[in-house]
């Protein structure tokens, strides 16, 4: 169902009315405050500074929602009514989403709202869009038993504005012993670490050496727990919705293995679908016979929404999106994109392997149901760390690949019982000083500022970007109205692998982006390989000057 959404006009009045009234007769009874508030919006929320919003089908109003204003930064996300013949058809979470949109634009610190437990659907979509459970203000409604809130203010993307100055930069540098070694430009490779993050690695395994493993692992409970906090919190996620594996492969993998396809079921991906995941579809084609469409980008390099829905039909089972591919530093708009997918209500998976720790990464705002990451990139964490998301609704809709008595319970000769939470993708046996290092270096990323983050390696990709397309003999290839901190491009006339070499032996790290990383769109743009050059924070002018510099003697 295509849905738009409309702003109050007061003819509208009457379906605000009715929409509601139905809900609301058919559940609990009309309350003084509902009756003053349906017949009189003008009143009760528009002058009040609130707003009032509906979703329309065509020319047919079919749901409504309002916000109302409590006082300075607070809103209640109130009277959302969907017409019984629309329910289903996901009006309610497009209401909502929009919703909370909103009231962030309003400026809001906090929305909140009052519910009842019996209202199961409409409470699991509040869960799903971020709101949390907080105590019950009594007094505003008799029918309410439970009341939530989003508090902006506590979102990830929410901390530390201002940009990263160059003391900063260099105490950074300072606690990254690799930077005084070499200029570091795979970090879509693996970054170099914080010595911070070495260090906690190094001194488990020493305390496993004399202690013993199991021991050690009591010693370090807390703490290993902390992890799962600490990447839920990354992410926006729950503690329950993470399972730490070894790689974003892993991570993947697990997921789309346990998705239960049948013959005739299409997977839709973009054109930037890393090798991992194309590979799983055309696996996933010959087993079962689902069909794989590719949305191609634009002449821009953009992806292209409007096909995306044009392509979406009832056979439709999932949208799987690379979100930064491998050889490119375009984006692909991953947000837009879990849009169309819950208005479908279509499983979406994200493979966010070179955006975490790059930029912030919401899964409430993207809306996934699935997010695969890997520790070594942008996160800076040691290798064979990575971690899965699965959102808690989704968790029982996958089938295990993977079982030992971690992942569930042995309730008896006969049966087991899985466990409640994301852990059960995850098997007992693992890396414990590995996890600890991914913990540590995710701590270390918040601790900067993710945003902050972002706004640095923008800034120097940009430069970096200008500064080779100002060389003659280089071609950059990144395309797309957004770009990240992976810069791609080739030398005229020189292999990329030479490149890499001539640039390594001055201590200048890059890498090659080779076709069978991303065939589909290396193909497309008749390319083989090129170089890639990633920056990270730690990163500074000087060392893309050095690079720059490199690359000219390399033409003359
Ligand atoms: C976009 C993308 N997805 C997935 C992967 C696979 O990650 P991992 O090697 O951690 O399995 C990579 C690795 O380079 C990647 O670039």
């Amino acid at each position: 169902m295509e849905l738009t959404f409309l702003d109050y006009k007061p003819e509208y009045q009457p379906w605000f009315e009715k929409l509601n009234k139905a809900w609301l007769e058919e559940y609990f009874v009309v309350e003084p405050f509902d009756k003053w508030v349906l017949e009189q919006p003008d009143e009760a929320i528009i002058k009040q500074g609130g707003k009032i919003y509906f979703a329309a089908s065509g020319s047919t109003i079919v749901g409504t929602v309002a916000l109302r204003f409590i006082e300075d930064g607070v809103y209640e996300l109130t009277k959302m009514g969907v017409d019984k013949a629309y329910h289903g058809g996901g009006a309610g979470q497009f209401l909502c989403r929009a919703a909370i949109d909103k009231a962030r634009e309003l400026g809001a610190k906090k929305l909140v709202l009052w519910s009842n437990r019996m209202l199961e659907n409409a409470i699991h979509i509040y869960r799903k869009l971020g709101f949390t459970e907080i105590p019950v203000l009594a007094g505003t409604y008799g029918r309410a038993d439970i009341m939530m809130e989003i508090n902006f203010n506590e979102r990830p993307s929410a901390i530390k504005k201002t940009a990263l100055n160059a003391q900063e930069i260099q105490q950074l540098r300072t606690e990254t012993k690799g930077t005084s070694e070499r200029i570091h430009f795979n970090n879509a490779g693996a970054s170099l670490p914080p010595d911070m993050v070495v260090e906690t690695v190094i001194n488990y395994l020493n305390e496993e050496a004399v202690y013993g493993g199991y021991e050690t692992e009591y010693k370090y409970r807390e703490e290993l727990e902390n992890t799962y906090t600490l990447i839920a919190k990354l992410i926006n996620a729950n503690k329950d919705e993470v399972a730490i594996v070894e790689n974003a492969s892993t991570a993947w993998g697990l997921a789309f293995n346990g998705i239960s396809f049948e013959k005739g079921d299409v997977i839709i991906t973009s054109e930037m679908e890393y090798v991992t995941n194309l590979m799983g579809f055309l696996n996933a084609k010959k087993s079962y016979g689902i069909e794989i469409k590719v949305i191609p980008n634009d002449e821009h390099g953009n992806f292209l929404l409007s096909t995306l829905e044009e392509t979406i039909s009832h056979q439709t089972k999932l949208i799987a999106i690379t979100h930064i591919p491998s050889t490119s530093g375009s984006m692909i708009p991953i947000i837009e994109i879990g849009k169309i997918a819950c208005r479908h209500n279509i499983l979406y998976l994200v493979d966010a392997c070179q955006s975490a720790g790059q930029l912030p990464i919401d899964v409430r705002e993207i809306d996934c149901d699935i997010l695969a990451i890997t520790g070594r990139k942008y996160l800076r964490a040691p290798r064979g760390t990575g971690f899965l998301y699965v959102r808690k609704e989704v968790q029982d809709k996958l089938k295990l690949t993977l079982m030992d008595s971690h992942t569930a319970e042995w309730v008896s000769e006969t049966d087991f019982k899985i466990r409640d939470d994301a852990r059960r993708f995850e098997l007992y046996e693992k890396n414990r000083a590995l996890a600890l290092g991914l913990g540590k270096a995710v701590e270390y990323a918040m601790n900067i500022g993710i945003d902050r983050i972002w706004q640095r390696v923008q800034n120097l990709a940009g430069k970096m970007r200008k500064q080779l397309e100002d060389i003659d003999g280089i071609t950059v290839h990144d395309q797309g109205d957004q770009k990240c901190g992976i810069v791609t491009f080739s030398v005229n006339g020189v292999d990329s692998a030479l490149v890499k070499s001539e640039l390594a032996a001055k201590q200048i790290n890059v890498s090659v982006g080779k076709a069978i990383s991303t065939l589909i769109y290396m193909n497309k743009n008749h390319l083989t390989s090129v170089v890639r050059a990633s920056i990270h924070y730690y990163n500074n002018e000087e060392e893309i000057k050095v690079m720059c510099d490199a690359l000219k003697t390399m033409i003359k």
